[in-house]
């Protein structure tokens, strides 16, 4: 299982790397304004989020076109070494063209803004490492995102592929906890939910009462 930090606030990532169980950081072009990084700082930031224990970092393209699209991964690629960096395309027709050509190099690809069951199954076909559906913004269009998933999960399954469902858009705990239970091989959340998972209340109070009681015992 992997989960990833999806974010490109440094400061925001600080608070939860170094951890081990977090196996890289997510970003795209919205992540990127919303931090104030301009394209140009991005792989300085993912440098950092490498060296701050993340073993992998996923970097979106710009452009929407398939040369534009290669050219873009391209240029992300040659900044990392081989397997540090997965290249995030929006699963347009242009785009699993583009991705198809990257995997077929062994680049790791992931396909992203998954809303559909067909993308998925595309992006398995097409070997890619990750697909990536966005369960929030499913249910914001009405959609039950957690049955579209579990679709989807299943067909990449009966079709043997090594593509793993990435899902994108989780807001809750509870959204994380339901994706557990269906089984999908890797997760990105918000930074703000880390704490909701590592820090519960409970175990914190224990602490608190072993921590005294070994103080006691001197
Ligand atoms: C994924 O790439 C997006 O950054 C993210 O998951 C969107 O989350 P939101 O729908 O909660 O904004």
């Amino acid at each position: 299982f992997h989960l990833y930090l999806d974010s490109a606030d440094l400061a925001e990532l600080k608070t939860c790397l170094p951890h081990p169980a977090v196996h890289g950081v997510t970003t795209n072009p919205t992540l990127l304004r919303r931090a104030g990084v301009s394209r140009s700082a991005l792989p300085q930031l993912l440098h950092t989020c490498l060296q701050l224990g993340a073993r992998q970092v996923q970097a979106q393209v710009h452009a929407a076109d398939t040369d534009g699209i290669l050219a873009d991964a391209r240029q992300l690629l040659a900044e990392f070494n081989p397997g540090q960096l997965v290249v995030k395309i929006p699963a347009t027709r242009d785009g699993l063209r583009a991705g198809a050509e990257l995997s077929a190099a062994g680049f790791p690809v992931t396909y992203t803004a998954v809303y559909a069951l067909e993308q998925a199954h595309f992006a398995g076909q097409l070997g890619a490492s990750y697909a990536a559906p966005y369960l929030g913004r499913l249910e914001d269009a009405g959609v039950d995102g957690l049955a579209l998933i579990a679709q989807m999960q299943a067909a990449l399954t009966r079709s043997g592929a090594s593509t793993r469902l990435l899902v994108a858009s989780v807001r809750s705990r509870a959204a994380y906890l339901a994706l557990l239970e269906l089984g999908v091989g890797s997760i990105t959340i918000p930074p703000k939910l880390f704490s909701e998972l590592f820090d519960h209340r409970a175990t914190l109070d224990a602490e608190i009462g072993f921590l005294a009681d070994a103080a006691a015992l001197g």
